[in-house]
Formats: C-alpha cells, structure tokens, sequence
C-alpha cells in the first residue's frame, strides 16, 4: 500500500520495483569486476539461463471468489518464525558491492523480520554481523574447513553469536570455471574488506605466519586451500551435529538420493540449490529438481530452494512444488550496491508485497493452502 500510495503521491521510488530491472541498475554503479562476479555464472551460463526458463514452464493456475482480501503469509522454518517463506541466501564479500556490505544486509533483515544466512566468506565478521542484526533472524553458512579445531572455533562463535541454524554448502568445495572473473583476473576475496569471518579467528590466525593484515594473499590462500578439496563425506557429518546443537540443513542438493541420504544423516533441512548457475555449467534448473526432491524426502526433513527467485510468482511456483520457504540471491546484491541498507529494504519490501499480492490474486489467503494443484507445467 505503502509503495502504491507514493505512487498516487507522484513519488517515485529510488530505484526500480521491476526485479528484472535490477541487474541492469546494478550495473551502471558496480565497477565491472564486482558486477560481473555478482551477475555472472559458470561456464557458458547454460544453468543460470536453465534457472530462469524453469520458473518460465510452470505457470500459476489462479482461483477465483476465495475470499483472499486479508492474508497471512507468515511461517516458520527451522524452527525461525519468519514473516514470509524467505530468507536471505548467503552470498559472500558484500563489501565488494558497498562499503556498508553485509552490516547493510544485516540491518535491512532485521528490520523486515526476513532471516539473514551469514556466509562463511563474509567480509564483516559474525559479531559484527550479529551486532547490527540485533534481535533479527539470523543462521551461519559454513564452508567447511578441513581443519577441525579452525571449523569448530567458527561454529562456536557462530552459536555464541545468536546464528540458530547451521547451513552447510556442499556445492563449492573448489570454485567452478567462471569465465567472467577468469577474463578480468578477479578474485573477489582481494576486494572490499576481504574475508573477515576467517581472518578474524584465533585458532585460524594461530596457522599463519603472518597476520592477514601484514600479508592478505599469504592468509587468502591458506583459507583457500582449507575449505577446498573433495575429502569431506557424508560420513563426517556428525562432526559437525557434536559442534552445532541447532538445526543443520545441507545447502546444494539436486538429486533426490543426495536428499534421501541427507535425511538417513539425520539434517534438519536442505536447499535445492544450484548456486545460481555459478558451479556445474550444465545442471538442470533448480525448478526442475525441486519436485523430484520433495518427493525423495517425503515430508521427513525441511526443504528450502533457490537459484532464480526473482518474482513474487517464483516464491509462489517454488512453494506450490513443496518448498518451505526460498532464500533470495543477486536481486538483494543489486540492492545493496544501489542503495546500502535501504536498498536491500528496498528490494525485499518489493518482492514482499509483490508476493502478498500475486498469492491473494490467485486466491489464496496462506502459503499452506499452496499446492501442485495450483500450477500447470507448459
Ligand atoms: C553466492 N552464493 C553463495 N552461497 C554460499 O553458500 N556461500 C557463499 O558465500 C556464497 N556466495 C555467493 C556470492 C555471490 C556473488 C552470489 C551471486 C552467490 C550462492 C547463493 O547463496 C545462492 O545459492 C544463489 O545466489 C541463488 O541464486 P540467485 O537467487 O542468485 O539466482
């Protein structure tokens, strides 16, 4: 009503309400090697581009004379009670985009109520981020490190900090061919204000010889070459369920085995995810995995989804096919470099009352009276 009403105003809003606008806004304030990180994908870009055409197959089926006038999309997830079903993906180095990064995003969150996931790659550290989050929502991703003692200082420090969730990404234990990075030698973790989560840590500055700040490339690379390689199995993880007594959801699966086995494990949750196109060039839309997923888990774990959410209709085809809730990446990015803080309101107020909007117009009144028979596939 709010945006509307300074519409009637002659008010404009500082930037776009259009989510398909926001890269290209984006672009005209990021130097060319932030926005393309944040824009760009994998390899040829097939899966970002699969992302997108997935959501385009399915389409909503609307209802009519339901009575939606007033509605209620509240929810909880993970045991969060969120004012909608979305959260903040995480998405690391925000200082590449705006100064205020990730301290920006955290105040944004919590004036909305919406969680925001920290990510592990931060460049503000999880006290920082939990400071300016205050009484907000909030859960830690982890890239998991190979060094134990390095992994459960993080996650101690997360705990102690208020984070109630653990979300493990399974998907980058080594970054992907990204062409656009590659051509303009970019390595975001040389920008902005670094990776401040590791940096920031006793037991992983005790492994340097050097403290980050004398010699950053020395502590970029061992960080690096801690959180990457392919020894982890799904045999270590109740390392991580002896050092996170909250819920812990495995972030990257598409396959319903990989979700079948993650609920044998005992997870709290998973994200149907596939980075948003920027690992394995050529997997099939997220979208297109979801229902097969659901299907797999049965109602046994919790299960959210992202890569491609840009619409108030995303949110709404992600649920109809059994998500429980949507994390939102670049659009949010977009904003931050935009505007800081207010951008990110700006565009999380958006995508909110477009999903108000687009659930009662298709005649619902709660996201729990979504279903598959709300959608057809074209
Ligand atoms: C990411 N993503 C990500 N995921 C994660 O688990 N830890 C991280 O540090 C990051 N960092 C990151 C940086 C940037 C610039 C982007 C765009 C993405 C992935 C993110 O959490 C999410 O899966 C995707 O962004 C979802 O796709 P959309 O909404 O961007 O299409």
């Amino acid at each position: 009503n709010e945006i509307y009403l300074q519409g009637l105003a002659g008010t404009t809003p500082a930037f776009t309400t259009d989510a398909t606008g926001l890269e290209a806004a984006a672009e005209k304030v990021l130097e060319p090697g932030p926005f393309s990180y944040v824009a760009g994908a994998a390899g040829s870009g097939a899966t970002a581009r699969a992302n997108r055409a997935a959501f385009d197959r399915w389409k909503i089926v609307p209802r009519m004379l339901t009575d939606a006038t007033h509605r209620d999309l509240a929810t909880t997830v993970l045991g969060t009670p969120m004012p909608a079903p979305l959260a903040l993906a995480p998405v690391g180095v925000q200082t590449i985009v705006h100064p205020d990064g990730e301290l920006a995003t955290a105040r944004a969150a919590a004036a909305l109520g919406v969680p925001m996931i920290l990510s592990t790659a931060a460049s503000s550290t999880i006290e920082d981020v939990a400071a300016a989050n205050g009484d907000g929502p909030r859960w830690f991703q982890l890239y998991w490190p190979g060094d134990n003692d390095v992994c459960a200082s993080i996650l101690a420090r997360a705990k102690k900090e208020g984070y109630t969730a653990l979300v493990v990404t399974l998907d980058t234990w080594t970054l992907a061919w990204r062409p656009g990075d590659l051509d303009q030698a970019y390595l975001p973790f040389l920008h902005g204000d670094g990776v401040a989560v590791p940096f920031s840590d006793p037991v992983f500055r005790a492994r340097l010889e050097k403290p980050p700040e004398d010699d950053p490339a020395s502590a970029i690379l061992r960080w690096i070459s801690m959180v990457t390689g392919t020894d982890k199995a799904w045999a270590q993880l109740p390392f991580l369920r002896e050092h996170w007594d909250g819920p812990i959801v495995l972030k990257g699966i598409q396959h319903p085995d990989d979700a079948r086995r993650a609920v044998d494990a005992g997870m709290d949750g998973i994200v149907v995810s596939n980075h948003g196109g920027r690992q394995v060039d050529g997997a099939l839309g997220s979208l297109d995995a979801l229902p097969g997923v659901v299907a797999a888990v049965g109602g046994r774990t919790e299960v959210l989804f992202d890569s491609g959410v840009r619409t108030g209709a995303d949110m709404i085809k992600a649920l109809a096919l059994g998500a429980d809730a949507v994390l939102l990446g670049r659009p949010y990015l977009y904003g931050l470099a935009h505007g800081g803080e207010d951008g990110v309101r700006h565009v999380l107020r958006s995508l909110l009352a477009d999903f108000d909007l687009t659930l009662g117009l298709s005649g619902h009144r709660t996201v729990a009276e979504l279903g598959a028979a709300d959608l057809v596939r074209t």
